[in-house]
């Protein structure tokens, strides 16, 4: 193992800075920072260290992603709203050269029909999604299955 634990990446899409001050109903109450601090405790209980990454930005979002292809072990990825329709995230994700979990703190299967598709799910590794921040503990287990010991 990696010292500290096997790398992987915590990505977060637009407006997932601003939890905290989003309709509680379907985000809750954790800021991104509170949730980053707790992904990053539950990474580490499984061996993992998670380096988190937050933009409004399409392109740095690609290029963060670029950035780091080759270099982590895997990735817990929530990409907001750009999960429903935005196909350059798949391919970037797709260059990552390591398995991802996507995950979405709210029931998208319950909210508008426009949040049920994602364009990202049939080259993710699994998904989580309603189950809130617990939601990235889940994702964090099914990504441990995923890339083993
Ligand atoms: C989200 C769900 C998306 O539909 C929405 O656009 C978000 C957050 C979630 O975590 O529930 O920004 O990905």
């Amino acid at each position: 193992m990696t010292e500290g634990g096997r790398p992987i990446a915590v990505l977060h899409g637009p407006n997932l800075n601003m939890l905290g001050r989003r309709s509680s109903e379907h985000y809750g109450t954790l800021t991104l920072a509170e949730l980053e601090e707790q992904v990053r405790r539950w990474a580490a209980e499984r061996g993992m260290l998670a380096s988190c990454f937050q933009t409004n930005h399409e392109g740095e979002f690609l290029e963060h992603v670029h950035g780091i292809a080759g270099s982590v072990d895997g990735a817990v990825v929530n990409p907001g709203a750009w999960t429903h329709y935005q196909w350059s995230i798949r391919d970037a994700l797709e260059l990552l050269e390591a398995p991802f979990v996507e995950v979405h703190l709210s029931d998208i299967e319950a909210r508008e029909p426009h949040r049920r598709a994602s364009v990202i799910r049939d080259v993710a590794a699994g998904a989580v999604w309603g189950k809130g921040p617990e939601g990235y503990r889940d994702a964090l287990d099914l990504l441990a299955e995923v890339i083993g010991p």
